[in-house]
């Protein structure tokens, strides 16, 4: 059995083992955060907004949903959701919360869970821990997912398909309508898609690849973070009334952890709304995307297969990897590096991931840099 040290130490030859960033100075262009419509380094323009409508949002919840007194913010959080989406919310501590805790709640006898090969750790984990039978599909291949929708539909009484909008390490898009048209074919779909990367960014009040592909009504579960465009943290799920009652009553992260401040989730409900009309810079956005997408594949001479935000260069290892991203830093650049377990070996990449205040002018070095290296 290898001991701590060892595995400590086999992550270093792998050029694996992790530290957390530490990082002082101002002045870096940060290509690592997930602040994709720059709203989170605007947080000091809406302080005083907070502050005049929330003053009397508590600091803590106390206790968990089902049980605090501190409801008011979390309440009028979903009812707002609700109004935007046209169908009911239900707020969650975060993104990993939330899908282990949806995912938990759906592992219901004769359940099978069919999800993309590169759905996210926290899905994984909310298979595992619920102990849920599960495939894979190969990433975005739907013909392939047809066919063990095909061969299985008839042995389970639910089929729970499980995708991300934007794949968070790829910056690709699942195949919405194509799923939704196989769902209408067999009665016992459930579509699942979690739009951690694309809420905030795409549709036209920013409400995901499920609005701006006019497909909300037709989504199972909606999965929203708040970390990331929505400058804030938590996440919630977006399902039909029933669907939200069995997660009230079975998802055990949401019953068994203390919801988040009042205080929080009150920001988080100011920075929806200004989301909400924020289609400039969501088309700002894209447009950046389009152009660093079309100038780092000039350099590789490969697609990126991105069609957003997040764009990766794929660096064929770990070695490579790490000083592509080391050469950023030197150069004040955060640009960080993606290794096994995140991406599969040979899938070593800098994942970079722009936000809506950024410019290409701003982005050059990063041209010079990656041509410089020549790896
Ligand atoms: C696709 C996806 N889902 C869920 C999460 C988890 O969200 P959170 O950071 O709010 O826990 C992430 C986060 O990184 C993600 O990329």
């Amino acid at each position: 059995m290898p001991g701590i040290s060892d595995i400590l130490s086999s992550l270093e030859r792998e050029h694996r083992l992790r530290h957390i960033p530490l990082i002082t100075e101002t002045e870096i262009l940060d290509l690592s955060s997930n602040d994709y419509l720059s709203l989170g380094s605007r947080c000091e323009e809406f302080r005083e907004e907070f502050l005049d409508r929330f003053s009397d949002a508590p600091f803590s919840s106390s206790a968990s949903r089902l049980l605090s007194l501190k409801q008011k913010y979390h309440n009028a959080f979903e009812e707002y959701l609700e109004s935007l989406y046209g169908k009911p919310a239900l707020h969650f501590n975060s993104g990993y919360h939330a899908n282990v805790g949806c995912i938990g709640a759906l592992t219901i006898p004769s359940t099978l869970f069919v999800c993309d090969k590169l759905i996210h750790a926290s899905i994984v984990d909310g298979l595992r821990i619920a102990g849920s039978t599960f495939k894979r599909f190969p990433h975005n291949d739907t013909a392939k997912l047809q066919k063990i929708v095909e061969k299985e539909s008839s042995r389970f009484e639910n089929i729970v398909i499980v995708v991300e909008s934007i794949y968070s390490m790829d910056g690709d898009i699942a195949p919405l309508r194509e799923l939704v048209s196989l769902k209408k074919l067999y009665p016992n779909i459930i579509l699942y898609v979690d739009e951690a990367h694309a809420f905030g960014v795409c549709g036209p009040r920013g409400l995901g690849i499920s609005e701006q592909l006019g497909l909300i009504d037709d989504i199972d579960i909606i999965i929203g973070t708040l970390g990331k465009a929505a400058a804030s943290a938590g996440a919630f799920a977006v399902c039909s009334s029933e669907i939200k009652s069995l997660l009230i009553n079975c998802a055990r992260p949401f019953i068994f952890s203390t919801a988040l401040p009042p205080a929080n989730v009150a920001w988080s409900m100011l920075m929806i709304e200004k989301i909400v009309g924020m289609q400039d810079a969501r088309i700002r956005l894209a447009d950046l995307s389009k152009e660093f997408s079309d100038r780092l594949e000039a350099i590789s001479g490969k697609p990126t297969g991105s069609s957003t935000q997040i764009i990766p260069y794929l660096t064929g290892n770990a070695e490579n990897a790490l000083a592509i991203a080391a050469k950023m830093r030197e150069n004040g650049i955060i640009a960080l590096p993606i290794r096994r377990p995140t991406v599969p070996p040979g899938g070593e990449r800098i994942r970079f991931s722009l936000g809506a205040d950024m410019n290409i002018e701003q982005l050059l070095p990063v041209f010079e840099i990656l041509n410089g290296m020549n790896l």
